[in-house]
């Protein structure tokens, strides 16, 4: 569509009502123009073929032929279609198979004026960076990562939730990039709870769903057009605000994201989630780096000693799980010393403890690096993010163990990870 023409939106519902209040609110939309209407999905695969809309707005409960079946028909007749799934609260499993089907967006009834808006016109934009593709071959883009080699995964990781992985994440990322001035991509891997579009004061409502939902066509720009851009440049893969839409992301899903990043992007920091669910593993198998971060508590201490045991389980190279003490500090009774002898692992960074000051930081939304770089603990940052950068040539673990596994390995989560190792 060039500019000034309109995006042509067909309804299919069921419901002559609902038919009509939709086209009532789209009516006055200058940009937006009702081109047909169906009322069950054997019409609208009929009359799909006939008029050729941007945008179908399908209801999923319908007589003869529902939603999804029509979804799977149209996409397959014409995949530049964007259809977008109305449904009531509740429909989770039929949401499922309609992104299954094709379906980029899902809106719940009823549907409020700008939300309808705001999806036609995001699944569009979406639609609308295709074309451009296929045009440009990728040596000609103008903001390529720096050289031709693969960008540097770096995941920060506890086993222990609240020791500051998404806060650490953040600050790494916007260091990295004010160190290197490269490509710095942060990837929100808190599918469910992900917090990066708080501590960074994002507002954005495009996310990881949107690459999910059509994982089979990815690229560069698509993937440009759905992060978010930080005032420091930068770019954020956020999570949705909808711990249900999150589930929809699957550890398949993550590899091929940090696979196109890697060719896109020079580091990829990614903020993972304290746990060892298949996604978390296949962060955790990409990355080049894990900066594992632990506290001076003792079952913090404990959940570091197990995921040292699990790491080299899954044969991770020493030198690719950097153990970083955060929040360092001599008031918890605990010497990182100690500690050190008794996990018989130097700690490889310490991070000071930042007080309220971090906490200030991340409820104004402005990274302490950024706020506040000469505070001790921005600059404890920013000493790791030069390690990282820099001199030590991170482990090539993250590369071959992606590649070399066979696939059947990286799913089934940890137990059945570690039960085929034996
Ligand atoms: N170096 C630090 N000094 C003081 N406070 C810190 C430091 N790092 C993080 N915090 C604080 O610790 C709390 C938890 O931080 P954060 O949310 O980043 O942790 P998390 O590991 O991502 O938690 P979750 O498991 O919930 O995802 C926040 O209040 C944050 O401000
Ligand atoms: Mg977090």
């Amino acid at each position: 569509m060039s500019e000034g023409e309109k995006i042509r939106v067909m309804i299919v519902d069921d419901i002559v009502d609902t038919r009509d209040q939709l086209e009532k609110l789209l009516f006055f939309e200058k940009d937006i123009e009702v081109i047909a209407k169906a009322s069950n999905g054997r019409e609208a695969v009929v009359m799909a073929k006939e008029y050729h809309p941007d945008v179908v707005l399908m209801d999923i409960n319908m007589p003869d032929m529902d939603g999804i079946a029509a979804t799977e028909a149209i996409m397959s007749q014409d995949p530049t279609i964007q259809v977008i799934i109305m449904s009531v609260q509740g429909e989770t499993d039929y949401l499922r198979r309609a992104m299954l089907a094709g379906a980029r967006e899902f809106l719940t009834k009823p549907i409020s004026a700008d939300d309808l808006y705001k999806s036609i016109r995001h699944v569009h934009r979406l639609a609308a960076s295709r074309p451009k593709v296929t045009m440009q071959s990728n040596d000609t883009k103008s903001d390529t990562k720096s050289s031709g080699t693969q960008g540097q995964i770096i995941a920060v990781f506890s086993p222990k939730g609240g020791v500051g992985s998404s806060s650490i994440a953040a600050n790494l990322a916007v260091a990295l990039r004010q160190l290197t001035n490269k490509k710095v991509a942060l990837l929100d891997g808190n599918v469910i709870f992900g917090d990066l579009s708080v501590i960074l004061n994002l507002r954005s409502d495009k996310t990881i769903i949107d690459i999910a939902s059509r994982i089979d066509d990815i690229d560069g720009d698509l993937l440009n057009d759905v992060m978010a851009t930080h005032t420091s440049q930068v770019k954020v893969l956020l999570a949705p605000s909808d711990p249900q839409r999150g589930e929809l992301v699957t550890a398949d899903h993550i590899r091929a994201i940090l696979d196109l990043m890697r060719q896109e992007f020079d580091f990829i920091v990614v903020d993972t989630p304290a746990s060892f669910q298949d996604r978390t593993l296949a962060m955790l198998d990409m990355a080049n780096r894990i900066v594992t971060l632990m506290t001076l508590e003792m079952h913090c201490i404990r959940n570091i000693r197990l995921f040292l045991e699990v790491a080299d389980l899954l044969e991770y190279p020493h030198e690719k799980v950097m153990l970083v003490l955060n929040k360092a500090s001599n008031r918890t009774g605990i010497k990182a010393e100690d500690v050190e002898k008794n996990i018989q692992r130097k700690l490889v960074h310490q991070i000071g403890d930042a007080g309220a000051e971090i906490t200030y930081a991340i409820n104004q939304g402005v990274p302490l690096v950024i706020g506040k770089p000469t505070h001790q603990v921005a600059r404890d940052i920013i000493a790791l993010a030069k390690d990282l950068a820099g001199g030590t040539k991170p482990a090539e673990a993250g590369s071959s163990a992606s590649t070399a596994a066979p696939p059947e390995q990286k799913s089934g989560g940890l137990f059945s990870r570690l039960i085929t190792k034996r």
